[in-house]
């Protein structure tokens, strides 16, 4: 049995804040955003796929009626990405950052499980772009305007990165990767893709995360990752047959709420500095894949760090590099 997610600690309120959420059509991002309209986010981003189901997911939060009591002139904008193309990401930050002045929370929460080789536009393996690639890009954007955002507030913007406590259930080690191999270039080796994927790009994206809050004053931007535990959602719909529908069941029998699953998301969103570099589980500090404690395991970190790093002025010479001075 999982254990109850935390209840918000009374007098939560977001009255002031804006928040972007990705993913936030549906699952565990929609009862994000909606939990943060009930408790008064005065300006909701929400990053989606199909600006089609953007639209109805904001028809559905704003006929929401704690919403419509509690926060009724709340200001929702719906911005059009595709996580698993780069072209979409740029274009994505271009019109956000003409539009957007402040951001106090970002959730990076969109993710994909496949089983099977399936390669993106740029010729990369899904669940590692998506998962992994597209938040360390999005991470980038995005902690200048929280950093801004917090000298304006004097009180610390947060970033967190939604992965998931499956990435210690995978053998991923310090043997994974050969030294003389490119992390990148392994992930999108057709060979080396399995069963297993899902849970590394989860401790990809959680040692970005702390690597990242390495790298940023937690006084001004605190940057974690987060499990919302095993949650009744439509996630399985890229697996295959014999695994979507076992799971199926297996969710309508022991998984959690979205609205608990996203309560636990949004606890992480509200930790002082000392939440910084974390990973939380049912809205409490856990420890992330035992390999990432590990010396080899920080050495891989590091490894990864600088690798993407390269490669994200590939994808956009204007990326703010992430140093604790800037
Ligand atoms: N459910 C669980 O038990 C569980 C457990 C641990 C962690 N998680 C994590 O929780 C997060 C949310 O998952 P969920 O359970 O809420 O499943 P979900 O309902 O399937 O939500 C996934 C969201 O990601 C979006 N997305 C997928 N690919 C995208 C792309 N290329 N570009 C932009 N958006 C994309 C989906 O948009 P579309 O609707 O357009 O596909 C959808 O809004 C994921 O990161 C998942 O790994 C879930």
């Amino acid at each position: 049995m999982m254990p109850k997610v935390p209840a918000f600690p009374p007098n939560l309120d977001f009255t002031g804040h804006s928040i972007l959420v990705t993913g936030a059509n549906s699952g565990l991002g929609f009862a994000s955003a909606l939990h943060y309209l009930q408790l008064k986010a005065s300006t909701l981003y929400l990053l989606v796929r199909s600006l089609e189901k953007g639209e109805q997911a904001k028809k559905e939060l704003l006929a929401d009626p704690l919403v419509q009591k509690n926060n009724p002139k709340a200001d929702i904008h719906i911005y059009q990405v595709d996580l698993a193309s780069l072209d979409s990401l740029r274009s994505f930050s271009k019109k956000f950052f003409n539009e957007v002045q402040a951001l106090n929370v970002a959730v990076l929460n969109a993710g994909v499980g496949y089983f099977n080789y399936n390669p993106t536009i740029d010729k990369m393996e899904s669940t590692f772009q998506v998962n992994y690639l597209s938040n360390a890009i999005l991470t980038s954007y995005l902690v200048p305007i929280l950093k801004q955002s917090a000298l304006t507030t004097g009180r610390p913007s947060h970033l967190t990165i939604v992965s998931s406590m499956m990435q210690n259930r995978t053998s991923f080690g310090e043997n994974t990767i050969p030294q003389s191999e490119s992390v990148f270039d392994w992930f999108n080796d057709p060979k080396n893709m399995g069963v297993s994927r899902y849970g590394q790009s989860k401790i990809l994206a959680t040692a970005y995360a702390n690597e990242a809050a390495s790298r940023v004053d937690p006084a001004q931007v605190v940057v974690n990752s987060m499990c919302p535990g095993f949650v009744k959602t439509g996630f399985d719909v890229n697996s295959p047959g014999f695994i979507k529908y076992p799971m199926k069941i297996l969710r309508s029998l022991l998984a959690r709420s979205t609205e608990e699953g996203a309560r636990a998301i949004v606890l992480a969103t509200i930790t002082g500095p000392e939440g910084s570099g974390k990973f939380f589980t049912d809205g409490a500090v856990t420890p992330p894949a035992s390999f990432l404690l590990t010396s080899e395991g920080q050495k891989f970190q590091k490894r990864m760090w600088d690798e993407t790093q390269e490669r994200l002025r590939a994808v956009d010479l204007n990326l703010p590099v992430l140093e604790i001075s800037n």
